[in-house]
């Protein structure tokens, strides 16, 4: 069972360690308790997934103690500051274009061209952020397919076994996840009701937002979200290589050889990424996205794919893969 700390200064400093080398510790916010990570740190996101058991990678809040800690990461235009000026620190997440070359990794954005972020306004969440010079990823610390833990105790119940820290703080004031508004496109759209009301955000935008202002997407949860997928086809489960084709290999390549002759170890470096050479599917996982886009821009015909195993992470790899190469 990992510690449960109450919030104290040597609690922060420690759990600020903890964060800088990988680890993972479940944070109190005003909304929820937060399963937290280093965003720009692939492995420890990838942790993230594992801890949660959920088979799929969605995008992730990521956490900054200010506006202003997050201008190299996104691009924030005239109705993401105004929002921003109102809810923040608050419970209000905002999905924004993503700059060029932001050092977050591509798992907490799931591959998309955007990325979710806020400042939460709990005491103990600011003070461990301010200890940081990197943004947290964090979803709700629970895991896969149950309620959202506000208290330490929920915490501890569910994942206290998989995370490394438990600050403790009570019971968190909201007890409701974030609103999630979603600037990137042409209109704001809501993508999840939270505690920041819709009467709240048409107000201040002078603009009157539903969750009909997604008309063009699925309404159910689940669905709202547009998924990355390449634009070069993938061919999943491959035991060898077309002529023309890229390689994204798991494990060792060296046996895999190219139809018509050639093996796939001497093909150039920019058509051969290897997701992890000794299948540890945390490091996959953390290079999954990165590797699908660079692949993607080498001209390739297509992408084979090598088998990766369903266990553990496996299948969150799996699910992403398939659903790529069914796009
Ligand atoms: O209150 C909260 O928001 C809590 C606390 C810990 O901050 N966090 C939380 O995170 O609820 P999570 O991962 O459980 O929910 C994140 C939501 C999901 O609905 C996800 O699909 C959406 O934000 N989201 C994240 N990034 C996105 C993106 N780039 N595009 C669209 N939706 C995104
Ligand atoms: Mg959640």
């Amino acid at each position: 069972m990992a510690e449960i700390i109450a919030v104290s200064d040597s609690a922060l400093d420690k759990a600020a360690e903890i964060l800088k080398s990988g680890g993972l510790v479940a944070i109190p916010t005003e909304t929820v308790y937060g399963l937290a990570a280093n965003a720009c740190d692939g492995k420890a996101v990838a942790r993230i997934f594992e801890v949660k058991g959920r088979p799929q990678f969605n995008p992730l809040i990521s956490h900054f103690p200010s506006l202003e800690a997050m201008q190299d990461y996104v691009e924030l235009d005239e109705p993401a500051r105004t929002l921003a000026q109102h809810f923040w620190p608050g419970p209000l997440t905002l999905v924004l274009p993503r700059k060029e070359n932001t050092p977050v990794s591509d798992l907490v954005c799931a591959g998309l061209p955007t990325m979710a972020v806020r400042v939460p306004a709990h005491g103990a969440a600011q003070d461990l952020l301010k200890r940081l010079d990197f943004p947290l990823a964090a979803p709700s610390a629970n895991s896969s397919g149950r309620l959202s833990p506000t208290t330490p105790a929920h915490v501890a119940e569910d994942i206290g076994d998989k995370v490394d820290l438990i600050l403790a703080a009570g019971p968190c004031g909201v007890g409701l996840e974030s609103t999630v508004v979603d600037l990137s496109g042409d209109v704001p759209a809501l993508l999840r009701p939270g505690a920041v009301t819709v009467e709240e955000l048409s107000e201040v935008l002078e603009l009157e937002i539903t969750l009909e202002t997604s008309s063009d997407k699925p309404k159910s949860p689940g669905m709202l979200l547009k998924h990355y997928a390449p634009q070069t086809p993938l061919r999943l489960n491959a035991v060898d290589l077309e002529p023309g084709e890229a390689l994204l290999a798991f494990g060792s390549e060296k046996f895999m050889g190219i139809k018509g002759g050639g093996a796939a170890k001497n093909l150039p470096d920019e058509l051969r990424r290897n997701l992890s050479e000794n299948k540890d599917l945390h490091e996959a996982a953390a290079n999954l996205f990165a590797m699908l886009k660079e692949l993607d821009k080498s001209g390739a015909k297509s992408i084979a794919v090598m088998q990766i195993p369903e266990n553990g992470l496996g299948a969150a790899i799996n699910d992403r893969l398939k659903r790529a190469a069914n796009a």
